[in-house]
This record gives structure tokens, C-alpha cells and sequence, in this order.
């Protein structure tokens, strides 16, 4: 037991100092709870309130992709660069060490695979999993457009309820259909009805033309996917710019794992995104780390 005698002379409350009351550095996202925002802080650096979220997902409807034939060798070594890994449960338990610390983000939903109608996909992990896992939040495809849009609305709409209930925060990822035209227009629609239904976060992709309007017309923090491959200084520019124009980050996967050199590649985006660095900088820097300083 404590002593309760002679302690009470050494209390001291600091009346010069003010209460410390710091504001959340998340867009729209303050009023969340304690457990919300702290799962939040383990994928958006609490310095910069942005992330680079590595995303290596895509097995959860198609073949293993060039650059994922062996996520312990390739995926691994490069979690030590990563704010947050993006991932299916079945990776996470078999690849991933547990002594990985950072944020998870655990792909929630699927049932499709590539050979089939995409849209028709289904909630596919359960909320107690996601707790046993204790991911920093749970990742679904919301297809805005396409033929089972309601379902997979309703799907995010249910992961928010079970999220909301044990504070695991939603990324709603908005999905483009085949017959959709990617566009700005396209996208405020989707990721705006993401964010009124709901998620905590969206996932979207980059437009050259009024990708602004996008970021800001959604209350909530937006992040790019990264698409398909590109030459390296295009991926920097787009991150570059995406970031400029208002995003909080990127969740990239095959413009990182398929580069010539992943680990330059994915030390070259954190530069753009956490200190927005220009892309011609982040390019040499990129060189200097695949080939080594002249
Ligand atoms: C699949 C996803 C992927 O995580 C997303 O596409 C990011 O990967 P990439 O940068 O390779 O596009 O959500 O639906």
C-alpha cells in the first residue's frame, strides 16, 4: 500500500502551465474516440498527419502478382519504410512477423475473384477477427455504379457499425468498374458517399484534372491508390502532386514492389509525401539510393 502520510506537501499543479489540449491532426475526424484516434495515429504519422500505406493486397481476388509470388521475401524487408501495411488475414498470420508494430490494415472484404462480377462482393472478415488481430483498421471496396453498388455500400455501412462499435476505423476504398469513366466527376460522387455513409478514411486514385475538388470537397482524410506501373519519376510526380493537392498520403503497392528497386523506391515516396519533397528531387534521391551515392 501507498503511504497516504507525508506525500501531501509535494503535490505540485503547475497553475502556469496550460492544460495541454491538442487538436487531432486528421481532417473531420477530432470528435472520434480515444481508440479510434489512436489506431488512426498508428497508420497517419502524428508529425506530417500523412501516410504511406503499402499495399499488398491484391491476392484477395487475383493470381499472385508480379512482385507478391513470395511477400516474405519481397514485402518483408520493406515493412521497416512502411507507416502501415495493407493486407489480407490470410497473409498477416502466415508472412507478416508479429513483430511488426505499426498500423495494419486489414482487407475486409472480397468474394469475387477476377474471373467473376467484382462488385458482388461480400463482408469477408468477421469483427472479433479484426480485434484478434488488432489492426488499426479494416479496408472495403466500395463500388459506386457498378451492378451491385448497394451491396457493397451496405457492406461498408455494416463494417462502420461493427468498427464504430470496438473503435476500428473503415477505409472505404472506392472501386472503379469497368464500364465507369475515372474522372473527377466520378470520383467527388464516390468518395463523397463514402464519407457520408461513414468511413473513417477513403482510398481513391489520382486525376490530372481537378483532383482538388476531390480532397476538398470530402470531409474526411483521402489517400491515393498508386494503379498500375509506371516509370518511377511518374509515380514520384503523382505522389507529389496528389499530396499538393490535398491528399493525406498514398496507399501504394505495384509502383513499390515492382520497381527496379522497391526499397529506393518506397524511401523515395516517403520523402514526397512526409516532406514534400519535389518529384526531380525524390528521382535522384531514388537513384542515388538503387545505385549508390557518386
Ligand atoms: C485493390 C486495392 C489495392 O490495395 C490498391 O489497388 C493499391 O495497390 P496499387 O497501388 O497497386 O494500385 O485496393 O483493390
Amino acid at each position: 500500500m501507498p503511504d497516504a502520510e507525508g506525500t501531501q506537501d509535494h503535490h505540485r499543479y503547475y497553475f502556469d502551465i496550460a492544460p495541454s489540449n491538442e487538436p487531432f491532426p486528421l481532417r473531420g475526424l477530432n470528435a472520434l474516440d480515444w481508440g479510434m484516434k489512436n489506431r488512426l495515429s498508428n497508420i497517419f504519422n502524428p508529425a506530417t498527419g500523412r501516410t504511406v500505406m503499402l499495399a499488398v493486397d491484391h491476392g484477395y481476388f487475383l493470381e499472385p502478382t508480379t512482385g507478391l509470388e513470395r511477400i516474405d521475401v519481397t514485402i518483408v524487408p520493406l515493412l521497416r519504410y512502411a507507416d502501415t501495411l495493407m493486407c489480407t488475414r490470410g497473409i498477416l498470420r502466415t508472412t507478416i512477423p508479429p513483430s511488426f508494430t505499426r498500423g495494419v490494415v486489414l482487407r475486409a472484404s472480397g468474394g469475387p475473384s477476377i474471373l467473376q462480377e467484382l462488385s458482388n462482393e461480400e463482408i469477408a472478415v468477421d469483427i472479433e477477427d479484426a480485434v484478434r488481430l488488432n489492426v488499426s483498421a479494416m479496408a472495403v471496396q466500395v463500388y459506386i455504379g457498378g451492378e451491385f453498388e448497394t451491396k457493397s455500400v451496405h457492406n461498408m455501412t455494416r463494417l462502420v457499425d461493427a468498427g464504430n462499435k470496438y473503435g476500428i476505423p473503415v477505409l472505404g476504398v472506392t472501386a472503379v468498374g469497368k464500364n465507369m469513366v475515372r474522372d473527377a466527376k466520378y470520383l467527388r460522387l464516390a468518395t463523397r458517399i463514402c464519407a457520408e455513409l461513414g468511413a473513417t478514411y477513403i482510398k481513391t486514385y489520382f486525376v490530372d484534372e481537378g483532383f482538388e475538388t476531390i480532397t476538398a470537397s470530402c470531409p474526411v482524410p483521402v489517400v491515393i491508390a498508386g494503379g498500375k506501373k509506371i516509370p518511377e519519376h511518374d509515380a514520384l510526380q503523382m505522389a507529389y502532386n496528389a499530396i499538393q493537392q490535398g491528399a493525406a498520403g498514398v496507399d501504394m503497392g505495384r509502383n513499390i514492389f515492382q520497381s527496379e528497386a522497391p526499397a529506393a523506391m518506397i524511401q523515395a515516396v516517403r520523402k514526397v509525401v512526409h516532406e514534400d519533397m519535389k518529384p526531380e528531387e525524390a528521382f535522384e534521391y531514388y537513384q542515388e539510393l538503387k545505385y549508390g551515392s557518386p
